[in-house]
């Protein structure tokens, strides 16, 4: 009796269960297209931003870390290395002159990174080549004086926080054009929270247009 109650209940388990399989069959083609689309959207996804910048940018390491947070310690200020000179230029990336002020003597510290730099500059005498992550291309012209002195803007509002940085992070190169990553900026889509992630022409004439009210001509920032 037992048994036959279990029979029956198999069977009707078991004609239900062929009656799900039968419903689970039409959802399976729709499942299939979703998990489909998924996976192709996830596949496209995570080429498009892990795969895709490292095909598209090659990573470059500086000669050596530079410890900005030290060094602003040290130095007092950005201005002992970075200046405007007599004539109203801008000095930039300072030259080995400057940097002998303090370790023209024996070394000052114990790390690797300043081992390098007594050994492979300081007694050949040679100038360090820094790569400089904000370098625009060569038509492009640019001013510090028209924008910090003039204007009176922060340093912060388009290199960001390198000033308070304890180490160098590698320079990217575009492989196609050949220049920084720091002008396309971080995210592969352009996507842009602070002012200094992107430094694109439209980042340019965006902040002059709010500034001044005009995107301004053509040559006023092409040579
Ligand atoms: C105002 C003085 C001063 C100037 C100018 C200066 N340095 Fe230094 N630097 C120091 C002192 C002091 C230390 C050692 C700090 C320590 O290790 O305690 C140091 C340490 C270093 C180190 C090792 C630090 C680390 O954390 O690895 C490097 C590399 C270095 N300096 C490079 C430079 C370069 C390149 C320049 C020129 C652009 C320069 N310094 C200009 C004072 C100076
Ligand atoms: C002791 C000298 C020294 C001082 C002081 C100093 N810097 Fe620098 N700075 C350098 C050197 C050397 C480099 C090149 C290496 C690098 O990019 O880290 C540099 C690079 C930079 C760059 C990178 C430009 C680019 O696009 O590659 C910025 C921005 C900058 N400094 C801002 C600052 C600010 C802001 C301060 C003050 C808070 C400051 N620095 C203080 C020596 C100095
Ligand atoms: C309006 C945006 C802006 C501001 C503000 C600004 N910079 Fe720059 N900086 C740039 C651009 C753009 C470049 C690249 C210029 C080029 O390639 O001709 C640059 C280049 C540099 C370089 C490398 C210069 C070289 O040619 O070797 C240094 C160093 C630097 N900036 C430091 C500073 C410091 C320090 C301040 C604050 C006193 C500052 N910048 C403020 C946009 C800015
Ligand atoms: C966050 C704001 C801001 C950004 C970003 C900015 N600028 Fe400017 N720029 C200004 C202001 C403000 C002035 C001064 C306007 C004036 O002369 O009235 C100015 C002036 C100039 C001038 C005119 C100098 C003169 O005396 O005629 C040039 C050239 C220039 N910028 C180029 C650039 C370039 C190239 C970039 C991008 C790499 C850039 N600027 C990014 C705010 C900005
Ligand atoms: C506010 C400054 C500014 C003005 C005004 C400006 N540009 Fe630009 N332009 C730039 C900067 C910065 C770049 C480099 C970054 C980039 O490619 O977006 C650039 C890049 C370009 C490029 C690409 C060059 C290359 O080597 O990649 C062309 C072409 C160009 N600009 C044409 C123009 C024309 C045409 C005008 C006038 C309608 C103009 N620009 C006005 C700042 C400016």
């Amino acid at each position: 009796m037992s048994e036959l109650e279990n029979n029956a209940e198999n069977g009707s388990t078991e004609s239900a269960g062929g009656h799900a399989a039968g419903d689970a069959g039409d959802d399976k083609g729709l499942g299939l297209g979703v998990i489909f689309f998924i996976s192709a959207f996830v596949v496209c996804f995570l080429s498009s931003t892990l795969l895709f910048p490292k095909l598209l940018y090659s990573k470059k390491e500086q000669p050596f870390n530079f410890n900005h947070a030290l060094h602003v310690e040290e130095a007092g200020d950005c201005e002992a290395c970075h200046f405007y000179r007599d004539d109203g230029s801008f000095s930039g990336i300072p030259k080995m002159e400057t940097c002998l002020e303090c370790h023209a003597e024996e070394p000052l510290g114990v790390t690797e990174d300043e081992a390098v730099f007594v050994r492979e500059y300081v007694e050949k005498g040679k100038e360090i080549p820094w790569l400089v992550y904000s370098r625009q291309p060569d038509c492009v012209f640019f001013s510090h004086a028209a924008h910090t002195e003039a204007a009176g803007m922060d340093c912060v509002t388009c290199h960001g926080h390198i000033g308070e940085s304890t180490s160098s992070r590698p320079y990217e190169e575009n492989r196609l054009t050949g220049y920084s990553r720091d002008i396309w900026g971080k995210n592969i889509f352009g996507i842009k929270k602070n002012s200094w992630d992107r430094m694109k022409m439209d980042d340019c004439a965006d902040c002059h247009k709010e500034e001044t009210g005009h995107k301004g001509y053509c040559f006023q920032c092409h040579k």
